[in-house]
């Protein structure tokens, strides 16, 4: 028989919940509360500025760079040396950039830069659901550390250290998390922090959602965290709401001799690939520029969805929304009569709305769902209003 690599060994049958997804959209229209695709939400982008910006002239010769073309990381170091978290930190330079294609080959690369085969890395529970593929796609494990909600979720430190173990090469923040919505706060990045330089880790931060401030605002980002090597991670697909355009990128930091023997060793892997298209690199800064407006129009439709949740869920003691510090989704925590699969089945099947049951996102109990608050407002609404019926 033929041999694929066991690391392609996945459950490759339709799970519950994607067969009763798939069963029910063939009878007819659901009400989806999970979109979380900007381009598809009825958002208001500049388009013809976008498509001038694709089309640039130098795009026609060919100049690879590994590390990406110096005016495109020019604009990434600019978006965070004018970012109000960098609050008298270092100015950052463009040789600390990295452009990759997405986040997620950004975690790629530097999987392979910090880990052997069943090297371990520390994620976050709960958390991104991707984490799991891109680990084990790499050949690296992972482990997990808890956030934990107390008044607003909070990272189990003392589990964290306890999870890093002798073939631990990494920890992981998503700041704020997916879909807890927590920003990392600074006195928890000092611990962090320290514990990674003691242990001699690297911290790799996930930064997509940083500019989405929700109900409280973002206090630091790991691009300014120089007391172990660090990488943070960001790009077009959330901060422009324009994944299709397939850009990303990482950004180094730490103590200086580290961080150049990264940088070394980064650019021959990203050398290998010379990944990314030279039209968007050219597009980069006029697409960055545009990021305030198309936020501005996010951060409204995540306001008044939220007010809507809000709304309907007035006087229902069943249902707890927890405070979203920053993202674009909300966390419902509801009885847990039943598993948040049937649950999230039965509103499929019986209400026609669909919703993320906790367990996408490994949530260490039952009773939570997940929904995006980046759904047109108008489907928002009713498929709340439907789901909490059963409530
Ligand atoms: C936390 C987090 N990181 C990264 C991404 C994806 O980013 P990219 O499109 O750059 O791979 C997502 C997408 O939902 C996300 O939620």
């Amino acid at each position: 028989m033929f041999m694929f690599a066991r690391r392609t060994d996945w459950q490759l049958t339709q799970n519950r919940y994607s067969a009763a997804l798939d069963r029910a959209r063939k009878r007819g229209p659901l009400l989806d509360l999970t979109a979380s695709n900007p381009t598809q939400c009825g958002f208001e982008y500049e388009s013809e500025a976008i498509l001038k910006a694709l089309s640039c002239p130098e795009a026609l010769l060919y100049e690879p760079q590994a590390q990406g073309l110096a005016s495109a990381r020019q604009a990434v170091a600019d978006y965070y040396n004018k970012h109000p978290v960098r609050a008298g930190a270092g100015e950052i330079s463009a040789e600390q950039i990295f452009l990759s294609t997405s986040t997620s080959e950004a975690y790629s690369f530097l999987f392979r830069l910090l880990c052997n085969p069943e090297d371990e890395v520390l994620v976050p529970r709960p958390s991104y659901p991707l984490f799991e593929f891109l680990a084990r796609i790499q050949d690296v494990k992972l482990a997990t550390y808890d956030l934990f909600h107390d008044h607003g979720w909070h990272v189990d430190f003392a589990g964290l250290k306890k999870a890093a173990g002798a073939r631990t090469r990494a920890v992981l923040l998503v700041n704020p998390n997916n879909p807890t919505g927590s920003f990392v706060h600074s006195a928890e990045l000092r611990q962090i922090a320290s514990f990674c330089r003691e242990r001699e880790l690297a911290l790799i931060s996930d930064e997509v959602f940083l500019d989405y401030a929700v109900e409280s605002s973002a206090e630091m980002s790991v691009a300014f965290e120089d007391e172990c090597l660090s990488f943070a991670l960001s790009g077009l697909s959330k901060l422009a709401a324009l994944p299709q355009m397939k850009l990303a990128w990482m950004m180094v930091n730490g103590p200086v001799k580290l961080r150049d023997a990264a940088r070394d060793r980064l650019e021959i892997i990203a050398d290998t690939y010379l990944s990314v298209n030279t039209p968007i690199q050219y597009a980069l800064p006029q697409l960055l520029s545009q990021r305030e407006r198309i936020q501005a129009q996010i951060a409204a439709r995540v306001r008044k969805n939220l007010m809507a949740l809000d709304t309907h869920l007035a006087g229902n003691k069943a249902i707890e929304r927890l405070h979203i510090e920053g993202g674009w989704y909300a966390v419902l925590r509801v009885p847990a009569t039943q598993t948040d699969e049937e649950l999230a089945i039965e509103l499929i099947d019986r209400d026609g709305v669909v919703i993320h049951p906790g367990h996408f996102y490994d949530f260490s109990g039952e009773g939570y769902l997940v929904v995006s608050l980046i759904t047109p407002e108008n489907d928002f609404a009713e498929g709340i209003r439907r789901a909490l019926r059963r409530f």
